[in-house]
């Protein structure tokens, strides 16, 4: 067993500000919870990709918020060290702050030590509402999964200068109203690097390239058994390693030194 010391906010906020990346991956039972902490993952995301990679869905639009406790519990107790974001699904947070607070509650109480939510300059008040009351929590932008009908698909985002331009401007009321994270998903890598250094927060990148302050896979995904055209953001780690537990720690150590993503194969 590692004698890492349980991560925190403020562990983290220290590694941001030393310039160390943080490695995330996606996780979503304790089985895997065991190997990724072993392996020196900073942070596990209970992600609702779970509807497509669990479930088989094909959308993440399905995952109900009894389903993401459910998750958030079994990563829990597989943890010892890594710091535990769980998603809030599609329909727990919209309607109102007081509805996001009581489901975010539901999350916190399986473990969870952050929550992350989808959406832009409309999300502002609930992350700030949430905040004020105890719960981190990790804004997610550019192509935002739960919105992938609206966004007519899984469609790169911020490419032209105005939607750029609106990205800059929500990330940095995100970072005010009290987010102490921010998942930039799909956007062109200049850009994601630019936002990066306009935040004093931490950005986690999934086909975002390398000038963000950290990554994050969906499991699976880089394990090579989602199946399906491969993702261009993806490597898949399982390759040419003797295991899953190497395969982990090769993506621990490639995003820790900055080998991955590679901006010619990976990013947009
Ligand atoms: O649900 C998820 O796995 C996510 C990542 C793709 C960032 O939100």
């Amino acid at each position: 067993m590692s004698n890492r010391k349980p991560l925190t906010l403020h562990r983290l906020r220290e590694m941001h500000a030393a310039g160390k990346k943080i490695a995330m991956l996606t996780c979503y039972d304790a089985a895997f919870a065991r190997v990724l902490d072993e392996a020196d993952v900073d942070s596990l995301l209970v992600g609702d990709s779970l509807g497509m990679v669990l479930q088989g869905r094909p959308s993440t639009l399905a995952v109900s918020i009894e389903e993401m406790a459910y998750h958030t519990g079994c990563v829990a107790r597989g943890n010892r060290t890594a710091w535990i974001i769980a998603d809030m699904p599609f329909g727990s947070y919209q309607e109102s702050a007081e509805v996001a607070m009581r489901n975010a509650a539901l999350l916190m109480q399986q473990g969870a030590q952050m929550i992350k939510l989808e959406g832009g300059a409309w999300t502002v008040p609930i992350v700030r509402f949430l905040v004020d009351r105890g719960i981190p929590v990790c804004a997610h932008l550019g192509f935002t999964p739960q919105s992938v009908h609206a966004l007519g698909g899984y469609r790169v985002q911020g490419r032209d200068e105005a939607a750029a331009r609106a990205l800059r401007c929500q990330s940095e009321e995100l970072a005010a109203a009290g987010a102490a994270m921010l998942v930039l998903e799909m956007v062109p890598a200049s850009l994601a690097r630019d936002l990066t250094n306009a935040l004093s927060i931490p950005t986690i990148g999934i086909g975002a390239g390398s000038g963000c302050s950290g990554q994050v896979l969906v499991l699976h995904d880089m394990l090579g058994v989602t199946g399906g055209e491969p993702l261009r953001f993806v490597r898949n780690f399982l390759d040419g390693s003797a295991g899953i537990a190497q395969a982990v720690r090769q993506y621990v150590t490639d995003v820790r030194d900055g080998r991955f993503p590679d901006d010619a194969l990976h990013s947009f």
